[in-house]
């Protein structure tokens, strides 16, 4: 009997995506034969409403010294983590001298410059020392290891309790949620606050954005689920405000049970939820059929443009395309290469189909006429900088919320 993560009650997982690579595992040719898989498998929990993964990778496998994701490389993003650091700064009552903000995965240091240039007394928790470095270096203040109790104890020891803790996209990654959630609350000030955001699960359900399932996010969280596995630590939803952000994401805050009024925000999204059946299992049923089709729609429309002598091209080899690319079974007989603009990537293999990524440079000299848009989620940043490529007639192919040649 399998049990959920969080309230240990019975579940059963309603959807396998097969065996899975590492979502960010970009690899080498003479990788290819020790390349690690797992059963990717979905549930859902009808009594704390969380929806997760079966089965997860030990996280050293996926957060390590060769981490490839390095959260500055949109502009959009950083416009994003500016205005998010300005958004806690005005939530936080305590003048900004006696203020401590923790970040759980800090990543590059993205968020927490902010709060370095603006003299707040700040720590930064990342396990992937690669992209600790690159924050250490900025003169943020960082320690390289996976946030526990024990290491809440520590902090506490060391720098007393935390007007905010914040995260963005990395709640979602930590399976022993109730372990951090009690962490995190012996962490905080009695008017301090939790702030964090992920990827929504409503916008997943009505976008059919399946590319958001993938190794590290362990959890697609909603409302109802947050609301319930922080309330066994003591803390209690505030508020929620949608972001736009992956594709849709929510900004979940959380304080003390009692210390903070609740804002009608919470009661509206609660009831729209119910109203969307994030709360039922039946949705889940529902959600895997249009999956399979999504599929069957994607498959179809390459073979097709394949039969027809043309070549597509992916834009934006992101963790989320890997569930794409290994769930339709998309090998480079259908994408001949991806083009992405992170260097650590470039020149290296799709995690399981093995499909080249090249750098940006080669994709603007190559001029392809297909382009299947893997970084969906930033499609107004691309489509401004690729204004030429559409004009002279290239044509993009997205997949969510449908399988089109926009
Ligand atoms: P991201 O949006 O973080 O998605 P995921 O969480 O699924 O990895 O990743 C975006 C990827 O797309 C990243 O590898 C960088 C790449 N990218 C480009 O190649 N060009 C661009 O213009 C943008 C915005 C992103």
């Amino acid at each position: 009997m399998k049990t959920c993560r969080i309230c240990d009650h019975e579940i059963n997982p309603f959807m396998s995506f097969g065996q899975m690579p590492i979502a960010n595992g970009f690899l080498e040719k003479k990788d290819f034969e020790k390349e690690y898989f797992f059963e990717m498998k979905v549930s859902f929990c009808e009594n704390c409403y969380m929806f997760q993964l079966d089965e997860q990778p030990d996280a050293s496998m996926m957060f390590h010294d060769n981490y490839a994701f390095f959260s500055s490389l949109s502009k959009y993003m950083q416009e994003h983590f500016k205005s998010f650091a300005h958004f806690v700064m005005e939530l936080i009552p305590t003048p900004k001298q006696n203020a401590f903000i923790i970040e759980l995965g800090s990543n590059d240091g993205i968020m927490l410059e902010h709060f370095k240039n603006a003299n707040y007394r700040h720590l930064g928790i990342e396990p992937s020392s690669n992209v600790a470095k690159v924050a250490i270096e900025k003169g943020i203040n960082t320690v390289s290891k996976f946030f526990d109790l024990n290491l809440a104890n520590e902090i506490y020891n060391e720098h007393g309790l935390a007007d905010a803790i914040i995260c963005a996209n990395v709640m979602c990654h930590i399976p022993n949620l109730n372990d951090i959630a009690k962490g995190i609350a012996r962490l905080l000030k009695p008017n301090g606050l939790l702030i964090f955001e992920d990827p929504y699960l409503g916008d997943m359900v009505k976008k059919v954005s399946y590319d958001q399932i993938y190794d590290e996010h362990v959890y697609i969280f909603s409302a109802h689920s947050v609301a319930k596995a922080f309330s066994i630590a003591g803390l209690e939803l505030v508020d929620l405000i949608p972001q736009r952000t992956h594709g849709g994401s929510m900004r979940y805050v959380l304080a003390h049970k009692g210390s903070r009024k609740v804002s009608s925000n919470v009661i509206q999204i609660l009831e729209e939820e119910k109203c969307l059946g994030l709360n039922n299992i039946e949705t889940f049923k529902n959600f895997k059929l249009n999956c399979e089709a999504s599929r069957e729609n994607l498959r179809s429309l390459l073979k097709e443009i394949r039969t027809s002598g043309d070549v597509v091209v992916g834009y934006g080899a992101t963790s989320k395309s890997t569930t794409i690319l290994n769930y339709c079974n998309l090998n480079h007989e259908y994408i001949s290469y991806i083009s992405d603009t992170t260097p650590i990537k470039q020149n290296k293999y799709t995690p399981g189909m093995h499909i080249p990524v090249k750098s940006y440079d080669f994709f603007k000299s190559d001029m392809p006429k297909y382009v299947l848009l893997f970084a969906w989620n930033h499609a107004d940043e691309i489509f401004e900088k690729e204004s030429k490529f559409t004009e002279q007639g290239g044509k993009w192919i997205r997949f969510v919320p449908r399988v089109e040649i926009i």
